[in-house]
């Protein structure tokens, strides 16, 4: 069966100056070696002002860090003022892309149908999404923390053909440990991740499925993420507030 090689992601959400960036990128360069990156690939995903001088700096000094957004718009061009398009990302060589985070959900109304419109469309632009689904605090405590994130994973993935599935993340993100300080338990992400990988065996088979990574976020840190990792079906971390220190990002990424 496929081994999966973890990802270790920073989403930088709404921080940094594409000057403050470089300086993080060049910081996290510095820190990681061949080895790091042999274990682990690893994205960074600026706001979309600092992709460009990022995707400059890691092809300038061939940093094996992959570059990734944090949203996109479905469609290829159009009258849609303060979007980017796949095809803007997919010339920066960016290489992830965020889609369904809970916040874009929260705060930007965007439903699955939007959702799945943007993964299809990353996938069309031979990117790969990282798809986040997750329960928000409510749903934990009246136990749908499974029937909310299958249902998303379900809507969310529809469309999708079995070539493209090995290219697509799905990120377990528990609203309520989003930037709370309070992560869910090693148990409670492994659980959630084994459910996603018996759903997508359900639909794509076992051993497709096996090759999918799902990641956890939500609050994890330095300390954290070793026990984290140390799950079967957990296969990296989406990291946001911990991500923006590339001091604290190197010691994730470098986890043990
Ligand atoms: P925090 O790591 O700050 O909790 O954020 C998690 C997250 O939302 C990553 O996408």
């Amino acid at each position: 069966m496929a081994k999966r090689k973890p990802l270790i992601s920073g989403n930088w959400k709404m921080n940094h100056t594409h000057l403050d960036a470089i300086a993080v990128v060049q910081k996290l360069a510095y820190t990681l070696s061949q080895a790091d990156y042999e274990r682990a690939d690893v994205s960074v995903h600026p706001a979309f002002t600092a992709l460009r001088s990022v995707q400059t700096l890691l092809d300038a000094d061939s940093i094996p860090i992959a570059l990734g957004a944090q949203d996109v718009h479905p469609a290829e061009s159009g009258a849609f003022t303060g979007e980017v398009s796949p095809p803007m990302l997919a010339k920066l060589n960016v290489s992830y892309v965020i889609v369904g985070h809970s916040e874009r959900r929260q705060l930007f109304g965007e439903t699955d149908e939007q959702v799945n419109q943007k993964l299809l469309a990353v996938l069309k632009h031979e990117m790969s999404p990282i798809c986040c689904v997750g329960e928000t605090l409510e749903e934990r405590e009246a136990g749908e923390t499974e029937a909310k994130v299958l249902g998303q994973l379900q809507a969310d993935l529809k469309g999708v053909s079995k070539e493209a599935l090995a290219r697509v993340v799905i990120a377990y993100e528990p609203i309520w440990a989003i930037g709370t300080g309070r992560n869910a338990s090693p148990e409670d992400a492994q659980a959630v991740c084994k459910a996603i990988r018996t759903a997508l065996a359900e639909r794509f088979g076992a051993e497709l499925a096996a090759g999918v990574r799902a990641q956890y976020g939500g609050s994890v840190t330095p300390a954290n993420i070793g026990d984290l990792m140390a799950q079967e079906d957990v296969d990296g971390a989406l990291v946001g507030g911990a991500s923006l220190d590339p001091e604290k990002f190197a010691q994730i990424v470098r986890w043990r």
